[in-house]
């Protein structure tokens, strides 16, 4: 069943565990997260970059990749199709238009009150379309900002003036994570994500998930983080188990055996991560 992101994400934040955003950059992938997740009964977000719907084609391509996989494949768990980072309004509309059940306008290089001018535009067409809107403040920092581990954290204040000002269905606050690899430990800011969490009705969401520690990520989930995000690990994951077909396959050339190596690998970490998201969830 395709959906936002609303109740799910309630969900998780009233029950203490965090839903899974995985991010997906082609049809395998798709099919890949969608199968684990259908076993695992778990709900699920299918996160979207504008790097990724460009590869894969455009905005209409990936939801119809989605919608094809979840009718083909009997996929019943509450699955949304999220644009993950929206750098602009019309990216944003775009993807709603094509179908997108949710979509992230990330402002957050602008200041505040830019950040809040975009955000309530995207949220103003979201409305009348059953979509969600998450927005981000402070800044999450990353490989792509071209030097790695630089955030500009979130404060509880500006976080209170952005959701009274827009009502956005989410808030991710950049509290020390990063897009990628980390260069020694995260250091993530829990007591403001408490704050956070306890002043505002919606759920929080984390990005960059790869390279958290286990401790960490539950203590975020106590602190009421509802929503992971996930790229860089499962890529990582893929990339090995293909990397190792390669080497000792040399004379395969099939595309199918190439890129499906990465399959049995990147299933199995899924539901290791969606096993360490959901331990509370009843
Ligand atoms: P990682 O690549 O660090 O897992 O972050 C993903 C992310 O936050 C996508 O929005």
């Amino acid at each position: 069943m395709l959906v936002n992101t609303k109740n799910m994400l309630l969900d998780a934040k009233q029950n203490h565990y965090a839903i899974p955003h995985f991010n997906i950059n082609n049809l395998e992938w798709t099919k890949y997260i969608l199968e684990e997740c259908e076993v695992l009964k778990i709900p699920l977000i299918l996160g979207v970059s504008e790097g990724a719907i460009k590869y894969m084609g455009g905005y209409h391509v990936v939801v119809s990749i989605v919608k094809g996989l979840m009718e083909d494949l009997n996929i019943t768990i509450p699955v949304a199709i999220h644009l993950d980072h929206g750098s602009s309004i019309a990216s944003c509309l775009q993807a709603i238009d094509a179908g997108f059940t949710s979509v992230m306008i990330d402002a957050s290089k602008y200041p505040l009150d830019e950040n809040i001018n975009m955000t309530k535009k995207v949220v103003e067409y979201a409305r009348d379309r059953d979509v969600t809107v998450e927005a981000e403040v402070g800044h999450i920092g990353g490989s792509e900002d071209n030097i790695s581990n630089t955030s500009l954290n979130a404060t509880l204040e500006d976080c209170i003036t952005l959701y009274n000002s827009t009502e956005i269905d989410s808030i991710a606050p950049a509290l020390g994570s990063v897009h990628g690899f980390y260069h020694g430990e995260p250091n993530l800011d829990f007591e403001t994500m408490k704050k956070i969490n306890e002043t505002l009705p919606i759920p929080l969401v984390l990005h960059g998930g790869t390279g958290i520690p286990i401790t960490d990520i539950n203590k975020a989930i106590n602190c009421g983080i509802s929503k992971i995000n996930i790229n860089t690990d499962l890529q990582v994951v893929w990339s090995l188990a293909l990397r190792k077909f390669i080497d000792e396959n040399e004379d395969v050339y099939d595309p199918r055996k190439i890129i499906g190596s990465g399959e049995i690998a990147m299933k199995k970490r899924i539901q290791e991560i969606v096993t360490l998201f959901q331990t509370k969830r009843g």
